[in-house]
């Protein structure tokens, strides 16, 4: 094992040793590479005032060099802000900022000791950087059954991770018991990953208030028997929230800093919060109990996390960042956000009343509870939701997806208000004539 990265596992146990038990092979393994090219040219950006011939990139009078046909898109930037690297862990300036975004959405958070965000290429790839950080295969990873199917490509088809589910719903809200038993059966001494995405996809479905503080104490409860928990928290719709009663702080809020053996890892991106889907910006953050604010433990876990992205993807796009941090500073940041989520709540709310005003849909299908993010499941009573989608696509133009043989997810997320209820309509009719 290289010397550096036995170094970062040291401080790690220093600080929590159920940490570094939590790590895969690869996690303890891997390190950030502080000495070598990007040490030197680090150190020469500082010191080399005559000439600087240490990075790999090319410049002209000061800038980046760059071609006119490239920056004739990109009015309002300079060259060396667009187009030169990152650092591997993101730029310094958007860390601190999605933090303080963080703070401010989560104000809980600043009670409890975090690791800054690392900048990941979406939020895809910080569910794969977690993935690789701390599951081998045969791992137990559980996941409710309405889950992304993403979640099992990555852990199952590339890790190998034993994948094992719990019960999502119950009738009118989450089954918390059928979590609760899931993690009963993990003995002491074992590890878990349990990943937690709210609000939902598919459902669209974000806990009360009750029912995240039953989850989050099945989680601490079971890191109390002695498991070792790794709760990898989804945010991807963070902030969509449609309903009164429903969590407005992440369930990240109620894991972090709370046990030596619950590492809790906020998996965020600007992806959908910032709605810029190809701009490929996500974060990683850590927290668990017994370590500080500017522990040697969080400093390690960002340096691992650096050493995934160096030896992987490098860096996530410098321009991509610099115009997440400069929409994160805009004065009316927050209320631009709102302004969208608030025309987002109309959508959801326009579908409620659609289905409301339509008691005889229910006899070919009925919603799943949802209150939150970008989608709606229908549970279909009559044939199966591949047949009905197949039916809806081919003779009414309309796209939906079958996420199982019962359930259609609906993207009120990409609908105008005006067309929700004739989807609906044209939903019933292709019901309808399946079953004629
Ligand atoms: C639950 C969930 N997590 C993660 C992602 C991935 O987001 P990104 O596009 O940032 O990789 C999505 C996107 O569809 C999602 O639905």
């Amino acid at each position: 094992m290289n010397q550096l990265a036995i170094e970062l596992n040291e401080k790690i146990a220093q600080v929590n040793p159920h940490v570094l038990e939590m790590l895969s092979a690869l996690g303890r393994r891997i390190y950030f590479p502080v000495k070598g090219i990007l040490s030197q040219s680090a150190e020469a950006k500082k010191l080399a005032k005559r000439y600087n011939a240490s990075i790999g990139t090319a410049m002209e009078l000061g800038q980046a060099m760059a071609l006119d046909s490239v920056m004739d898109s990109l009015p309002g930037w300079n060259p060396s802000d667009a187009l030169l690297y990152a650092p591997s862990p993101g730029i310094p300036e958007l860390r601190s900022a999605w933090q303080e975004k963080n703070l401010h959405d989560n104000p809980t958070l600043q009670s409890y000791s975090g690791s800054l965000p690392v900048v990941t290429n979406g939020l895809s790839n910080a569910i794969s950087l977690a993935a690789d950080l701390f599951v081998d295969a045969n791992d137990t990873v559980l996941l409710p059954d309405m889950n992304w199917d993403n979640y099992h490509l990555n852990f199952q088809d590339r890790i190998g991770a034993k994948l094992q589910f719990w019960k999502f719903f119950r009738t009118g809200g989450l089954d918390c018991a059928s979590f609760r038993e899931a993690l009963a059966a993990q003995v002491p001494g074992s590890k878990i990953l349990c990943l937690l995405n709210f609000p939902n996809n598919p459902s669209g479905y974000t806990p009360t208030e009750s029912e995240g503080q039953e989850l989050a104490d099945a989680l601490l409860a079971t890191a109390a028997r002695g498991v070792n928990v790794i709760a990898l928290v989804d945010d991807a719709y963070y902030g969509l929230f449609f309903e009164e009663n429903i969590m407005r702080e992440s369930l990240y809020s109620k894991l972090a800093g709370r046990h030596p053996r619950l590492l809790a890892i906020k998996a965020d991106a600007a992806t959908k919060e910032l709605y810029v889907w190809g701009l490929r910006i996500g974060f990683l953050t850590f927290s668990v109990g017994g370590a500080e604010n500017n522990s040697p433990l969080y400093a390690a876990l960002e340096a691992k996390t650096a050493g995934l992205i160096r030896s992987t993807i490098s860096n996530s796009s410098q321009l991509s960042q610099k115009i997440a941090l400069r929409a994160l500073r805009a004065s009316d940041f927050y209320e631009q956000r709102a302004a969208k989520a608030e025309l987002m709540g109309k959508r959801a709310r326009a579908v409620r009343q659609t289905l409301d005003s339509h008691p005889e849909y229910a006899e070919y299908f009925v919603p799943y509870p949802f209150n939150s993010g970008y989608f709606m499941c229908l549970q279909i009573k009559k044939g199966d939701a591949e047949t009905l989608r197949q039916k809806l696509l081919q003779k009414f133009g309309v796209g939906t997806i079958a996420i199982t043989s019962t359930n259609l997810r609906i993207a009120f997320s990409c609908l105008e208000v005006n067309e929700i209820p004739d989807l609906f309509q044209l939903i019933y009719q292709a019901a309808q004539e399946i079953e004629a």
